[in-house]
């Protein structure tokens, strides 16, 4: 392979942007994808897929939809994205436009052979669809699974009453297809607290950030792809500063990758992810820069850079949650002298106003406070902004002198 070639297998190995759809680019997540499976093999059952932006919700579904055998049947598949614009019968339409029904006609006379067309399911849908509607079409196929992404776009509570109602249905008629709703935390607790009818049809499945394994997993079958290799080091730095989000695992590795390949290297370097940490603060979304500066520029006293960039160091429960208490070690660290909450706190609640993005979403009450960020993608950015700026080393440390 010459350095032209690996360039471009890496640029097809790893992809920041886009979710995964090829089975062996896909990494990690058994657990995930056993549970989706179990489901998918049990009639009546459903599962709700849910978890923080960009944790690989989509992907996982996509790998799925690529094609699916259970008890030696392929299963039929649809897979959709909601938007904010959907009601109950939009949705079902555009689910049913996916499905190719097959419907077999004995031919005219006795000789002539059964015609067989195809038809989208879609066009056996009347207009304005009822859950009934969805149960009758859906018991006349065999094993399906159903992808319904996004669904935190569904803003109608119209709408995801109705599609409460048709899993309750779905469920009670033992129709053998399963709904795979996919969304963020928020839109799934809303989802369940409000029909606590359809609790017992579904499984919830929780999507939690990658672990080290896996993100080591992504990194390793990407430079495999190109004959290439990278250094304990390296492969640690890009692990660490992802914080188990894989679109920096692959924007890091990506950027390190493509730099070692153009200077005749086949083993990614330390300083390869050194220079991968600038191309991608330079190249990041727009959106994302735009919040890091809408939340942290100041015409005064300037803490907030520090104070953010602690809020992204400090520990966090598994929902993402820090508590004020939890940014005052990594701050006086990086100031290079004690901060007591008081000095802070303010800043804190700033962030969580709408000057200021709002960056940081709030729960709880009065002194007991947590925080997280609004976007969790902002995090890995301000930790990058960090050592870019000087203010910590790589290993995430405070930085001595
Ligand atoms: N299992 C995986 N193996 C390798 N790469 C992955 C995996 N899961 C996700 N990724 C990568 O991570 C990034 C985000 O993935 P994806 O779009 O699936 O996340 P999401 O949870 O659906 O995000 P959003 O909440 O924004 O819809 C993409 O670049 C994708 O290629
Ligand atoms: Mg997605």
């Amino acid at each position: 392979m010459d350095n032209m070639e690996r360039v471009q297998a890496l640029s097809n190995s790893f992809s920041p942007s886009a979710p995964i759809d090829q089975k062996a680019l896909f990494s990690g997540r058994m657990a995930q994808l056993m549970d989706v499976l179990n489901a998918v093999s049990q009639k009546g059952q459903h599962a709700i897929l849910f978890g923080e932006r960009g944790v690989g919700k989509t992907s996982l579904a996509r790998v799925l939809s690529g094609g699916l055998t259970i008890r030696a049947t392929q299963v039929l598949t649809a897979s959709i994205n909601c938007d904010g614009t959907m009601d109950f019968s939009s949705l079902w339409h555009k689910i049913c436009r996916e499905i190719v029904f097959t419907q077999t006609k004995t031919g005219a006379g006795f000789t002539a052979p059964p015609e067989t067309t195809l038809k989208p399911l879609a066009d056996y849908l009347p207009a304005t669809v009822t859950p009934d509607d969805v149960r009758h079409l859906l018991s006349q196929l065999g094993k399906t699974l159903i992808i319904i992404d996004e669904l935190d776009r569904l803003v109608n509570p119209e709408i995801t009453a109705l599609l409460a109602d048709t899993i309750k249905t779905l469920s009670d008629h033992a129709v053998d297809t399963t709904l795979l709703l996919v969304g963020v935390a928020d839109s799934v607790e809303m989802l369940i607290k409000e029909h606590q009818s359809i609790e017992r049809a579904m499984v919830q499945i929780r999507m939690p950030r990658m672990s080290p394994p896996e993100l080591n997993e992504i990194i390793d079958k990407g430079l495999s792809a190109a004959g290439m290799s990278i250094q304990a080091g390296a492969k640690e730095m890009i692990c660490t500063l992802s914080q188990g989000l894989p679109h920096y695992t692959h924007l890091l590795a990506l950027n390190a990758s493509q730099r070692a390949a153009t200077i005749d290297r086949t083993e990614v370097a330390v300083e390869d992810v050194r220079t991968a940490i600038d191309t991608a603060l330079a190249k990041a979304q727009q959106s994302i820069i735009g919040a890091y500066h809408k939340a942290t520029s100041s015409p005064r006293e300037n803490l907030y850079p520090q104070v953010l960039l602690s809020c992204a160091l400090a520990p966090t429960d598994n929902l993402g949650y820090f508590a004020a208490v939890d940014v005052r070690k990594p701050l006086s660290e990086i100031m290079k002298k004690p901060y007591e909450i008081p000095a802070f706190s303010q800043h804190l609640n700033a962030f969580c106003e709408e000057s200021r993005g709002p960056i940081l979403q709030r729960t709880g009450t009065n002194r007991r406070f947590r925080f997280r960020f609004s976007n969790p993608l902002l995090q890995p950015y301000v930790i990058m902004d960090g050592i870019r700026r000087g203010l910590i080393s790589d290993s995430l440390k405070a930085n001595k002198s």
